[in-house]
């Protein structure tokens, strides 16, 4: 075990000596993520999904695998196959890559904090609380509204994927305790997002951060939405510079001081 540990070592070592393209520690380039996505898109996404969800191949975003895997360890992944599954090897890719390859899935389910994304941060602030009218209902560091989940944290615990996603195709995916809900009682609508609720209550948040308790027996309707609260139309209203933008600000926010300012 001990002797095929270290033949396995020096073997990565070498690939990574005779490939001699970046060291394992430093973010990827954009340029390197993107050019991995457009090789994955050929040849992986068939087992793993288009977004790395997983298919017959098993999910690179949540996998584990992926996230105790050193960079040296899954360019051998995936230059060499996993033995006796059906990853196959793809020895035909050069080093570099195969090294692109790396970046991509590191990408897939690494914090967007810790990515090297393009565009401007300050410009995205300005989209955030200004144009496209984020704030009206997501807080970050205390300033903004309540009907979407507070944001400060978000370049930590999101992927740069997740994020694209929950910006651009907001009812792909809708984030657990902030299902919309509307309900009608003695003439009055009230509309938000449903906090709690059993046969005999309902919780709602209006977009004023306003709690409702009601009871249900008080209600002439109630009516959960199937889509997200948050506009589905950003992905037209906003330009290429401006979504790219958007994410470079979503991607650096976090609670923790010491992460900030990468
Ligand atoms: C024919 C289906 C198939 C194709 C095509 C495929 N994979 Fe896989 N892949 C798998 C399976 C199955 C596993 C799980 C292996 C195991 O059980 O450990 C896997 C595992 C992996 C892992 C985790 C390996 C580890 O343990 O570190 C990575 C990373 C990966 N694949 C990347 C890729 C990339 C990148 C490509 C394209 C260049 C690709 N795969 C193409 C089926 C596939
Ligand atoms: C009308 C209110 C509203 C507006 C405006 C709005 N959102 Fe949202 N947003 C929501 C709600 C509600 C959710 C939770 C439901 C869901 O997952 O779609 C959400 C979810 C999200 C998430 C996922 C949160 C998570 O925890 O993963 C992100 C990121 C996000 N919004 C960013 C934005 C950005 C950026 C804008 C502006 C371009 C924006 N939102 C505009 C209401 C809104």
């Amino acid at each position: 075990m001990r002797i095929f540990i270290l033949l396995a070592c020096t073997a990565a070592l070498l690939a990574q000596r005779n490939s001699g393209q970046r060291s394992s520690q430093a973010p990827a380039s954009p340029a390197a993520i993107a050019k991995g996505r457009d090789l994955y898109l050929g040849a992986c996404s068939a087992c793993h999904g288009t977004s790395g969800n997983g298919g017959t191949g098993p999910s690179l975003v949540n996998g584990l695998q992926v996230r105790r895997a050193n960079d040296t360890q899954l360019f051998e992944s995936i230059r060499g196959g996993v033995k006796s599954t059906d990853m196959p090897p793809f020895s035909n890719f050069k080093d570099d890559e195969v090294w692109s390859l790396v970046a991509f899935v590191r990408s897939l389910s690494a914090p967007a904090l810790t990515s090297n994304l393009p565009g401007s941060a300050d410009a995205g602030r300005d989209i955030f609380f200004g144009q496209a009218g984020c704030s009206n209902c997501h807080m970050i560091a205390g300033k903004g509204g309540y009907l979407g989940p507070d944001l400060s944290d978000a370049g930590r615990l999101r992927t740069i994927g997740q994020l694209n996603e929950s910006v651009f195709q907001p009812s792909a995916r809708i984030e657990k305790g902030f299902d919309g809900i509307t309900v009608r009682a003695a003439g009055r609508e009230i509309k938000g997002i449903a906090k709690n609720w059993n046969n005999y209550t309902v919780q709602i948040v209006d977009s004023k951060g306003e709690l409702h308790m009601l009871s249900r027996a008080e209600l002439d309707r109630m009516e959960f939405s199937k889509t997200s609260l948050m506009p589905g139309d950003y992905d037209k209203r906003l330009s290429a510079d401006q979504k790219r933008d958007l994410i470079a600000f979503l991607g650096r926010l976090t609670t923790r001081q010491e992460e900030a300012g990468r």
